[in-house]
């Protein structure tokens, strides 16, 4: 029998319209732009500003543009997986109002959390359901509004996150030179001291004092994270690249969660790759986390082509990280 892989056939996203520049986080916190740029690389930064709206506000029309894009009636849909670490509530899964939201009724659906890596832990799970030849039409949302766990007061992080929505759509196929071949994923809890959300879990849950001591917000030790980050994604990515013989010339694109430039490079250094073939966005949108690798995709689209050789690589909270490896599956439209 032949082997049946998921394919990414279609690809959407939707950003908010309230752009948030440097120059406004600067009357904000104690910053600038050239710190901002020199360290992180980020310009500017999508934020979901109306009182009331949450992160299935901005999957919604993601998914919707998908199903369009992809000429898919709800119905078809087998399931719906929204990567998230900022769901519209604790529960139910964020995957399941994006549905009722977009008329999607005949599928299941669930949220998955692994931080920054969320939408490349979702690429696994999903490729998985698609794999077993059961499922034809999986859904894989990456959506954040990372500005509902963003202190602005903290001039550490609240230049570094943004909101945004990306979607995909996964399908069988058993054209060899298409679809998901392998991924290197990996976790590690000891990380967590370093990257994390103090209250609001079951922990500690929210009372007064938690949010008088604004522990709803994100911690993070930035450089203990950021030494992390560069090993740990560039590891992964080598280790790709060697497993399936690609070379600098062989692989078409690096697509890198976008956390900071820096890290970008210093991983595309380590692959020996042009930056022609990095993609990165991070200076229009900030980190979106589950958000950024489908961003970056959709951002790119009209240059894959079929066949394109593509790692993904992430590093997140958890610690959370991992590569993937897939040939794009279609030629522009
Ligand atoms: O996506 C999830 C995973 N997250 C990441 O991958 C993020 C990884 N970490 C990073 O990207 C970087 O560590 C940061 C961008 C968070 C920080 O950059 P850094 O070069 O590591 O700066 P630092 O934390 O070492 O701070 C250097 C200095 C400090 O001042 P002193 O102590 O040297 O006087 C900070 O207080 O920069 C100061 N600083 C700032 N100055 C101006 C920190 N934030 C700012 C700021 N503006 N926004």
């Amino acid at each position: 029998m032949e082997k049946i892989r998921a394919a990414i056939t279609g690809i959407a996203a939707f950003l908010p319209d309230y752009i948030l520049t440097n120059e406004e986080i600067s009357r904000m916190v104690d910053t600038s732009d050239e710190w901002i740029m020199t360290r992180v690389g980020i310009k500017t930064r999508r934020i979901l500003r109306e009182p009331g709206k949450g992160t299935s506000d901005m999957g919604a029309p993601a998914v919707e543009e998908l199903l369009r894009k992809t000429n898919t009636h709800p119905d078809e849909v087998d399931l719906i997986i929204c990567s998230t670490v900022t769901p519209d509530h604790p529960f139910p899964a964020t995957a399941n109002i994006i549905a009722d939201k977009v008329g999607i009724k005949k599928a299941f659906g669930f949220d998955l959390n692994a931080a920054c890596s969320s939408f490349l832990y979702g690429l696994s799970v999903a490729s998985k359901f698609v794999e077993s030849g059961r499922y034809k039409k999986v859904v894989l949302v990456g959506a954040d509004k990372m500005s509902s766990i963003t202190d602005y007061t903290d001039r550490t992080t609240c230049p570094l996150f943004g909101d945004a929505a990306g979607a995909v759509m996964l399908e069988p196929t058993t054209d060899p030179n298409a679809g998901v071949i392998d991924e290197i994923l990996h976790s590690d809890g000891y990380g967590r001291v370093h990257l994390h959300q103090k209250a609001g879990g079951s922990v500690k849950p929210a009372s007064h004092q938690t949010v008088e001591a604004r522990e709803h917000f994100i911690y993070q030790e930035g450089q203990a994270v950021f030494k992390a980050a560069v090993a740990a994604m560039a590891d992964v990515a080598v280790e790709m690249m060697h497993r399936h013989q690609l070379t600098p010339e062989t692989l078409a694109w690096l697509v890198p969660h976008q956390a900071n430039n820096r890290i970008i490079e210093a991983v595309a250094r380590r692959m020996e790759l042009p930056r022609e073939k990095v993609m990165i966005n991070i200076e229009k949108y900030g980190n979106t986390t589950s958000a950024t690798l489908p961003l970056c995709l959709w951002e790119w689209e009209p240059k894959l082509k079929k066949g394109d050789n593509i790692i993904l690589a992430t590093f997140g909270a958890g610690f959370t990280w991992g590569s993937l490896y897939l040939k794009w599956a279609y030629d522009p439209k």
